[in-house]
């Protein structure tokens, strides 16, 4: 009943004029694979300067779009910002709020930033994409689980069961992304499941079936049917192995 979604985030990588090759040539592999887009979602999260040109290339294609990032404001002086009315006239679908590099590097270190985030997402219609995950040591430490509990109910406590209805959760263990390091499908379901359970506590068992939770870090075509075999996880999001159309065909393909 939860729709697998499978989502590229290309992060920092391809001028628009790849960005477009890669779009279209993912699309014709998907297309003559008879992809059975009813069954499973794709969705491709290139940077921003690329978002107008899939949307020009994207106009017969049923691969959908997102964005890497949002600005918590409005509008106004805010140097170096995208914000969701400009994202909407992009006709972006999906939003990344959270992602651990953002966590790492920029201002999305605080919970208040990511509700922002969230919110400027919700007002325009575009579905967020909300990231969580624990660095390496507190995976040494085996208290992954606190650590999610915890990004989670910053966030999740500022909106409705409505609204968390409509979030997609992407678990992204910090060591397992960008490192050919991949949780182990059991590691990755346990924390998963646990996300399910927690929002089923914690907001409603309704809300919790609804809820897609995908699993992030190291995905390959290699390891994303075992993971999607787990019960609780709903979806993928892919960084690197996106990156090449036939891979992450496979991948979808899963
Ligand atoms: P990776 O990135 O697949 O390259 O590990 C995943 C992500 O950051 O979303």
């Amino acid at each position: 009943m939860r729709k697998p979604i499978i989502a590229g985030n290309w992060k920092m990588n391809l001028d628009y004029l790849q960005g477009t090759d890669l779009f279209l040539e993912l699309n014709k592999i998907l297309e003559d694979s008879n992809f059975s887009f009813n069954d499973r979602e794709v969705v491709v999260i290139p940077s921003f300067t690329s978002i107008r040109s899939i949307q020009l290339a994207s106009e017969k294609s049923q691969i959908s779009y997102g964005a890497q990032d949002i600005s918590a404001n409005e509008d106004g002086a805010f140097t170096g910002e995208v914000s969701g009315s400009m994202l909407k006239t992009l006709g972006v679908k999906y939003v990344l709020v959270g992602h651990s590099e953002r966590r790492q590097y920029h201002s999305d270190k605080c919970s208040c930033v990511l509700v922002k985030k969230i919110k400027q997402a919700f007002n325009y219609g575009f579905t967020p994409i909300f990231c969580v995950g624990e660095p390496l040591e507190i995976r040494q430490e085996n208290k992954q689980i606190e650590h999610v509990f915890s990004q989670l109910e910053e966030v999740l406590s500022e909106f409705s069961s409505d609204e968390i209805s409509k979030i997609v959760i992407a678990y992204e263990p910090v060591w397992a992304i960008g490192t050919g390091e991949t949780a182990t499908a059991e590691d990755a379901e346990e924390v998963c499941e646990q996300i399910r359970c927690y929002i089923s506590k914690n907001v409603g068992e309704d809300v919790a079936l609804k809820v897609r939770i995908q699993y992030g870090g190291s995905v390959k075509s290699s390891n994303a049917a075992e993971i999607m075999n787990k019960p609780n996880i709903d979806g993928l999001l892919v960084g690197g192995a996106a990156l090449k159309a036939d891979e992450f065909a496979k991948i979808a393909q899963f």
